[in-house]
């Protein structure tokens, strides 16, 4: 059995990231292939129960240590139980957000210790590394404005104000350099089928 690929979908708030997973799924199901769709903080029965603490409650809830713990708690439990099986029986797994929101989230906007962070990651994603991360960048203006018509209440952390999202946005950026064979840019601005159009391209383009 020829093993799936791991495509993961990374950026900022706003950036229109669930719609494009699912008409990146939408497309490779169409060409014939078997495709779980995923997302972190969650993806399996109990990362999912990690996500309600990780994401609900007060600002200050949880240390950057905490969180970036608890981040990791869940995505041992994802690969565990939902992504390695899965690219074991040649599926192919879509997944919105993964290890890059840690680096960027906890590492370059939160203050964590970035080999803290690598040394995690080794021990829990180890060999698991998606094939190709696509991250949506967008100005953080944009980014927040479109977050905060969506609503939802999730806002913790969406409440963190502009100097963090644009530590965010570089920290993507850095992410995006230090893995320029893994990851590429996406241009998250203008309508959704323009942003599907570019995210089409790199993938036919890098997997085919
Ligand atoms: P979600 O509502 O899924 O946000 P979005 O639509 O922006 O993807 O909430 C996930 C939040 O969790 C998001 O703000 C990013 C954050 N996060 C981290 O801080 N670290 C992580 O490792 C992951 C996976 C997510």
């Amino acid at each position: 059995m020829t093993r799936g690929r791991f495509i993961t979908f990374e950026g900022g708030e706003g950036a229109g990231k669930s719609t494009q997973t699912a008409r990146l799924v939408t497309w490779l199901r169409e060409r014939g292939l078997d495709v779980v769709r995923t997302r972190e903080p969650g993806g399996s029965p109990g990362a999912e129960n990690i996500r309600d603490l990780v994401l609900n409650g007060p600002p200050e809830r949880w240390s950057p240590t905490t969180e970036l713990l608890l981040m990791y708690a869940a995505r041992a439990d994802h690969l565990e139980r939902t992504i390695r099986p899965a690219l074991a029986a040649g599926s192919w797994v879509v997944c919105d957000r993964f290890a890059d929101s840690s680096r960027a989230y906890q590492g370059a906007a939160g203050g964590i210790d970035m080999d803290f962070i690598e040394r995690l990651d080794a021990a829990v994603v180890g060999n698991d590394q998606p094939d190709l991360t696509l991250v949506f960048d967008l100005p953080v203006e944009v980014g927040l404005a479109r977050a905060l018509d969506r609503g939802g209440a999730e806002a913790r952390f969406e409440s963190k104000g502009a100097a963090f999202h644009q530590r965010l946005r570089e920290g993507f950026a850095d992410i995006v350099a230090a893995h320029p064979d893994r990851c590429r840019i996406i241009d998250a601005t203008g309508d959704p089928d323009a942003v599907f159009a570019r995210v089409r391209a790199v993938v036919e383009g890098v997997l085919a």
